[in-house]
């Protein structure tokens, strides 16, 4: 397939993008959190042809893109606890879990009553959904199992000649993906499918009660599985196994120095800081230690940039507000590999 790349978006090429989506064709497009795959939400082949050009497995639902809140109740079956969130937090980098409505196609909800909706802020995301006139289904626009894109160059390497457009928008704000929040049964509180750039702390001014799911930090048993069914794959992988390394910063420090001295075949993924006593062969840093937004708009990137090694050595990041989400894909992306030092 030959892919069009829009790298200068305007509206006469947001135009025919929005016109290859309502005739059932896949546009990777750029939002605030990560690039995402979009294709038309009513129409049941699109989602097949997305999860075909992702390799993703089809039990794993997507999440429906709006231009603006008011239209959620034309797909789904919305509550009071959704407008509250939707008048805090969107446009923005929140998702909200609710009863879905007819129109909205199993093969887009992975067979699940439930569809994920999402409004999001960037604004070549939103000119898009205007300029289709329907909702947009749309999973991070990365193979499966690799870290999510943030940047055009990752669309391209992972998606050029399986879809029919990619968008260039830059880097993405956030750099981690949307917060996941289902109310609960009595609508009075949420529980936490996905930590994000909407924190606990920001949804706790909306609500007294906001319970996260148990996936996000342990893995799970056997056979038990999470409230969203993506958060059961392993995720966001770099090409090498990840060790998360758990300690004070001297016991780090010491611990990859021994092995960076040893020749080991490895890589270090650090803060800033700790490349004053690593250097800069075969380590990478999120960012300064307490940036923890920084942390996590560069977290994708440094996983794709690490090189083939033998393992990469990781600081186990601090789970305080955004912090929570990079923790989350870190621990994935090892498999819930943790060394306690
Ligand atoms: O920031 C984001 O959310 C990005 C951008 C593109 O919007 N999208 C994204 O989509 O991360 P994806 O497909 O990579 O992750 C969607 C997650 C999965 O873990 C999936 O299981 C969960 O949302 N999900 C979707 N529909 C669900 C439902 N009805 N019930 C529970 N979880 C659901
Ligand atoms: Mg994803």
């Amino acid at each position: 397939m030959t892919t069009e790349k829009i790298l200068h978006p305007d509206t006469a090429s947001l135009k025919r993008a929005a016109a290859v989506i309502r005739s059932g064709g896949l546009v990777a497009f750029p939002t605030e959190t990560v690039y995402g795959l979009g294709g038309n939400a009513l129409d049941a082949e699109a989602a097949v042809k997305i999860y075909r050009a992702k390799g993703r497995p089809s039990d794993n639902p997507l999440i429906i893109h709006l231009a603006d809140a008011r239209d959620a109740e034309k797909y789904c079956v919305t509550n009071e606890m959704f407008y509250r969130l939707a008048d805090a937090f969107c446009p923005g980098p929140l998702t909200v879990i609710l009863p879905k409505k007819d129109c909205i196609p199993y093969t887009v909800t992975g067979g699940l009553d439930t569809v994920a909706v999402r409004i999001p802020s960037h604004p070549i995301a939103n000119a898009l959904i205007r300029l289709a006139g329907v909702p947009i289904a749309a999973p991070s626009a990365n193979l499966s199992g690799k870290p999510s894109p943030t940047r055009f160059s990752h669309i391209e390497h992972d998606l050029d000649g399986r879809v029919d457009v990619l968008i260039d928008g830059g880097e993405c704000d956030f750099g981690v993906e949307s917060t996941i929040v289902k109310p609960t049964d009595d609508g009075k509180g949420l529980h936490l499918l996905r930590p994000g750039g909407i924190t606990i702390e920001m949804l706790l001014t909306v609500t007294d009660t906001v319970i996260p799911d148990k996936c996000l930090t342990e893995k799970l048993p056997e056979g038990t599985r999470p409230l969203a069914p993506g958060m059961m794959y392993r995720h966001y992988a770099p090409d090498a196994p990840l060790v998360l390394l758990e300690g004070s910063d001297e016991a780090f420090l010491s611990f990859v120095s021994e092995k960076l001295k040893a020749g080991e075949d490895c890589g270090v993924l650090c803060y800033d800081e700790d490349l004053a006593v690593l250097g800069e062969h075969r380590t990478i840093s999120l960012g300064p230690k307490d940036e923890r937004n920084t942390q996590a708009h560069r977290l994708f990137e440094c996983l794709r940039a690490f090189p083939k090694v033998e393992r990469i050595y990781s600081r186990m990041p601090s789970r305080e507000g955004i912090g929570l989400a990079v923790f989350n894909r870190l621990i994935k992306a090892a498999g819930y590999c943790v060394i306690k030092l």
